[in-house]
């Protein structure tokens, strides 16, 4: 009730503030926009004013802000203490800002700057204490500033600096000027796309970091003096589009010699092919270097080739992007290559009889080959490889486990994911080491009911998502005793059904049924999963989220539901969830949002840490709270319906205790009735009795006896109205007693007795008449109190008592002397007022 009262003084009050506060907020905004037009990424944090013209950093912007991007404005100069209200950036972009001009102390203050972008700035002067205050640096980026040299380049107090990118620009010498040896932690550095054509010995003498990586690519390099890299040690070094043609390419590595180098890229550009003819002894100088792994990216004509350099095998990883040897090619026994990768080759199958040759691999990568789709010949003694991961091939094939696994035994990985289709049987050859297997995306032909994983008792990760799989047999997973993480979304269970396909998973973490048309599961059937941490059955067709399901999973920590058809949670269901539950997604559902589940709209909004994606929670019934938030729903308009029906409940009660009282009240209130009515139609009637006796039937013996015998028929004559006689048959008696008795009666005759006294009706009449003596002065009451009344009595129930010194009272005895004197008192009263009609005179006087 509280509540309707506050609420309409709110609605009256709020209104008015919120148009106040929005006034405010406006004009807020405006002034803060008018000195800062710039974008707010993250309050207080991260401004962006991209392409904005402007010519300073605007004054608006709050100097807590860690970022902050001026790229594309014409700021052509920084002068001193430029930045020096956005002294707490982290990073600043910039770029194309036709920066021509670079003062001293120009980022004075900004101590805990660590990006810094000048790409794409014509910079022509540069003070020497350009980029003095700047501790933190870590990241100077200056791409595209037409920078000649890089003694011009005043960085070497920067000691923090990790990157340096000075990608196309114009720097003719790789000769490190001396500050580089102050930058220990330089980690990155690129001159891709410059001028450098010769590099000599001494070039890198400065180099103080030994973990470089060193970008050169794309610079025409036509000469390296012998032993300019000698002693230098790198951790990867980038020489792509380097070389007019094969012939520098070979005489360049070989004077490469004493390079120590982890990685090193070598090749060119899918559009950029200036290598053409190709001789077995391009790589021989790679025996020089010391070398881990060499990655040859897009070398076309290496496909001549049948063989590549044998210094290839001293390194232990081999990479061939775009850039394959023919399948027929051959690697020596003696091979140190452990991991070989082959991505996007032209080959038709896995050459794995030649590749049995490596005997030390350990990895083996063939990926993204457009037109590889066989496999039908298997490794031979191929003891040290551990992983095998055909992926994103067009394989169409079929496979044997116990063939794959006789030729590599050690097998633990396999990834034959984003293939074509793969044929299952039915095999084992006793218990293999394969742990992860991946088939995800493939379609898989498995034979029927049977499971086809049964001797891999392992396997710890089995991912069959999307390969077209139907599980129609309990025990699919028979055997997989080790496996803790089951993928299998975007498959078909037998009648959209879960059962106890899972029996013997014991020992399994993640399972992701997610997208398989699920309707139905069964209450047991995740019953053994003892382990299982995060469980996703999301995207499915399920009505209901049943606890029972899931409570018997001690240690379920995420549970995603979305995207199914849940309606609500019961009651029950909400007070049965697992203990351990710490994420549940239920957003997508077809929540119904009505009172009817106001319990669990009310959990909803109280466990905002337990569900996830609360955002896309939302109604999708009542049509009309339809893609409402379930957040948002509007839990008070629930009281208020209980108001409703409390109100309308007490509105029935004080119906019926209405009707109770009318019930029992009823004389009193037809009385009033009466009163009304009987006033207003009074005169329309002619008085035609002298009196109406009211009296208890009881008594109507008496009446006979002694009023009516001897009052209308001895002189003088008097017409009583008896109900008995004179009431209408077939009028109410209500209307009767009215109509025929009151309003044609010139007075009232009651005659008063214990069973008047006790009857409801000659109560009723009485007070009638009572009151109608008070609103016609017409009809006057003659009280006639038989013998034997009680006197207090009389006065308590009748309340007469007033009105008997008003009334005529009359007591009337059975002896002849009082009935004669009772008559005649009768008598005079009776004819008080009296106008006699032609017919009584003539009887009168006849007699
Ligand atoms: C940029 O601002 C300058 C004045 O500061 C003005 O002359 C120029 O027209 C503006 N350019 C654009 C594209 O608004
Ligand atoms: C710089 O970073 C340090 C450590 O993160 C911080 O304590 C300090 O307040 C920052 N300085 C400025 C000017 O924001
Ligand atoms: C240097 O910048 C160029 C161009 O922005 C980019 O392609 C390259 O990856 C960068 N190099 C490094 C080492 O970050
Ligand atoms: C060497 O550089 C790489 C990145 O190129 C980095 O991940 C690694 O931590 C560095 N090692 C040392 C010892 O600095
Ligand atoms: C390699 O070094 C030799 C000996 O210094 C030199 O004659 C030759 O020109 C160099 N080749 C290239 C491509 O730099
Ligand atoms: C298998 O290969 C695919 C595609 O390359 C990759 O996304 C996936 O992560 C790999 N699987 C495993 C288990 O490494
Ligand atoms: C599955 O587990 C039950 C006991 O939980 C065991 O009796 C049965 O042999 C197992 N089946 C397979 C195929 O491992
Ligand atoms: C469940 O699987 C769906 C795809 O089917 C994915 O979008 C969602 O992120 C997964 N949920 C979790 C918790 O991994």
């Amino acid at each position: 009730m509280g509540l309707f009262l506050k609420m309409p003084r709110k609605g009256v009050i709020s209104p008015a503030c919120i148009t106040f506060s929005l006034a405010m907020l406006l004009e807020l905004n405006l002034k803060t926009r008018s000195l800062n037009p710039c974008l707010e990424v993250i309050p207080g944090h991260s401004y962006r004013c991209m392409q904005l013209n402007l010519t300073r950093v605007p004054s608006g912007i709050p100097n807590t802000i860690q970022t902050l991007d001026l790229s594309f404005n014409p700021l052509k100069i920084l002068s001193s203490s430029y930045f020096s209200s956005v002294f707490a950036l982290r990073f600043l972009d910039l770029t194309r800002c036709h920066l021509w001009k670079i003062e001293d102390h120009a980022f004075v203050g900004l101590n805990n700057l660590s990006v810094l972008i000048l790409t794409g700035n014509p910079l022509q002067i540069l003070g020497p204490k350009a980029f003095h205050n700047l501790p933190s640096l870590q990241r100077l980026i200056a791409v595209e500033t037409d920078l000649s040299s890089l003694d011009s380049l005043p960085i070497g107090h920067l000691t923090s600096l990790q990157e340096l990118n000075l990608s196309h620009n114009h720097i003719a010498s790789l000769k490190l000027p001396v500050y580089f040896s102050y930058l220990i932690f330089l980690q990155h550095l690129s001159f891709q796309l410059n001028k450098i054509t010769s590099i000599s010995v001494g070039d890198l003498d400065t180099l103080s970091s030994q973990n470089l990586t060193l970008v050169l690519s794309r610079n025409d390099i036509k000469y390296i003096e012998l032993n300019a890299f000698a002693g230098v040690h790198l951790q990867q070094l980038f020489l792509r589009s380097c070389f007019e043609n094969s012939i520098v390419m070979q005489a360049s590595i070989r004077n490469m010699s004493g390079l120590h180098v982890n990685s090193l890229v070598l090749g060119e550009y899918r559009n950029i092919h200036r290598l053409e003819s190709f001789s077995e002894s391009l790589l021989d100088g790679l025996c020089n270097l010391h070398l881990q792994e060499i990655t040859l990216i897009e070398i076309h004509s290496l496909h001549t080739l049948s063989n590549l350099s044998s210094c290839i095998n001293n390194v232990s990883m081999v990479r061939m992007v775009h850039s394959c040897i023919s399948e027929d090619s051959y690697f020596p026994a003696n091979s140190n290559i452990y991991q070989l990768e082959y991505k996007d080759c032209n080959w038709e199958e896995v050459p794995a009889e030649k590749l049995s040759s490596l005997k030390k691999l350990k990895v083996l990568r063939i990926t993204h080959n457009k037109h590889l789709r066989g496999f039908e010949v298997y490794f031979t003694d191929l003891l040290n490889l551990e992983v095998l991961d055909i992926s994103v091939n067009r394989l169409t094939t079929y496979l044997s486990w116990v063939s794959l696994l006789e030729g590599a035994p050690n097998l633990k990985h396999l990834n034959l994911s984003f293939n074509s289709e793969i044929r299952l049987n039915i095999e084992c050859s006793g218990p293999a080491k394969l742990e992860y297997l991946d088939l995800q995306h493939t379609r898989l032909l498995l034979p029927g009911t049977v499971p086809s994983f049964f001797c891999l008792n392992n396997l710890i990760y089995l991912d069959i998502s999307y390969t077209g799989t139907e599980v129609i047999a309990e025990g699919s997973f028979c055997g997989l005793d080790n496996l803790r993480v089951l993928k299998m979304s975007g498959n078909l269970f037998a009648n959209n059904q879960l059962v106890d396909n899972f029996r013997n998973l014991t020992k399994l973490h993640f399972l992701d049924i997610s997208n398989c048309q699920l309707s139905h599961i069964s209450l047991s059937s995740l019953a053994s999963l003892q382990e299982l941490r995060l469980l996703n059955i999301s995207r499915n067709k399920l009505l209901g989220l049943h606890p029972e399901t899931y409570v018997h999973i001690p240690v379920l920590t995420t549970l995603d539901f979305h995207n199914n058809q849940l309606a609500a949670l019961m009651e029950e269901s909400l007070k049965n969830l697992p203990a351990s539950l710490k994420n549940l997604d239920l957003s997508e559902n077809l929540f119904y949002c009505s009172c009817e589940h106001l319990s669990f709209l009310q959990w909803a909004k109280k466990s905002s840490a337990l569900l996830q994606n609360v955002k896309n929670m939302v109604c999708h019934s009542p049509v009309h709270l339809k893609n409402v938030q379930l957040l948002d729903f509007d839990l008070a308009s629930c009281k208020i319906s209980i108001t409703t029906v409390v109100i309308s409940c007490s509105a029935i009660l004080v119906l019926i205790i209405i009707l109770i009282l009318g019930y029992k009240y009823y004389f009193y209130l037809y009385y009033m009735v009466v009163l009304f009515i009987g006033d207003r139609v009074s005169d329309e009637k002619e008085t035609v009795y002298d009196a109406f006796v009211i009296f208890s039937s009881k008594d109507q013996e008496w009446v006979k006896q002694e009023l009516q015998e001897p009052l209308e028929e001895e002189v003088p004559y008097f017409r009583l109205c008896l109900f008995y006689r004179d009431f209408i048959p077939g009028v109410s008696i209500i209307t009767n007693i009215i109509k025929e008795g009151f309003q044609t009666s010139r007075k009232v005759i009651a005659v008063v007795s214990n069973h008047f006294l006790e009857s409801r009706w000659c109560n009723f009449e009485l007070e009638v008449a009572q009151s109608w003596q008070l609103v016609e002065s017409k009809a006057s009451l003659i009280l006639v109190v038989l013998e034997g009344v009680d006197k207090t009595v009389l006065h308590r129930r009748l309340g007469l008592f007033r009105y008997l010194r008003r009334n005529t009272f009359l007591m009337w005895k059975d002896r002849d002397i009082n009935r004669h004197v009772f008559l005649r008192q009768l008598r005079s009263a009776l004819l008080e007022g009296k106008t006699w009609t032609e017919e009584e005179l003539s009887l009168v006087f006849k007699k």
